[in-house]
């Protein structure tokens, strides 16, 4: 499959645009820096904070799970069997207390924080897939 530019210039904060790459579902969403700050305070509650598993590209291996931080890519692909989760940017706290926004998949109540990390307790193994990805400039993402 052919790489997939997007333009972000218009994401406003806590919205995501969705393309198709490859056949599936993939999400970019602006994350607000209350939403990245809040990413390091539970990460005990998370299977793999760390990005210790081969889910991400190299630059990607890290808290925010991205190249910058106020920019999330992700597949929209649940890693249990593979629906898609539904983005709640408001109302998350109802599946997990405390935490603002996050990814719910609707299947078997798999719960993703907002850098697509697993929590513990639910069916899903393993965090959700970031896609390679690179900036054009600053307003301008590829990815594939
Ligand atoms: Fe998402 Fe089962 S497919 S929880």
């Amino acid at each position: 499959g052919a790489p997939v530019e997007v333009d972000i210039s218009k994401l406003q904060d806590g919205q995501m645009i969705r393309v198709e790459w490859r056949g599936k579902p993939v999400w970019i969403v602006r994350r607000s820096d209350a939403v990245v700050e809040e990413l390091s305070s539970f990460e005990d509650q998370l299977r793999d904070p760390g990005s210790a598993q081969p889910q991400q590209p190299e630059y990607a291996a890290n808290q925010t799970r991205s190249i910058k931080p106020e920019i999330f890519v992700a597949v929209g692909i649940c890693t249990h069997l593979g629906c898609s989760p539904t983005y709640l940017p408001d109302s998350f706290s109802e599946q997990v207390s405390g935490v603002k926004a996050g990814f719910f998949c609707p299947c078997h109540g798999s719960k993703f924080d907002m850098a697509g990390r697993v929590f513990q307790g639910v069916p899903a193994p393993l965090n959700l897939v970031v896609p390679p990805y690179m900036y054009l400039d600053d307003k301008r993402v590829l990815v594939g």
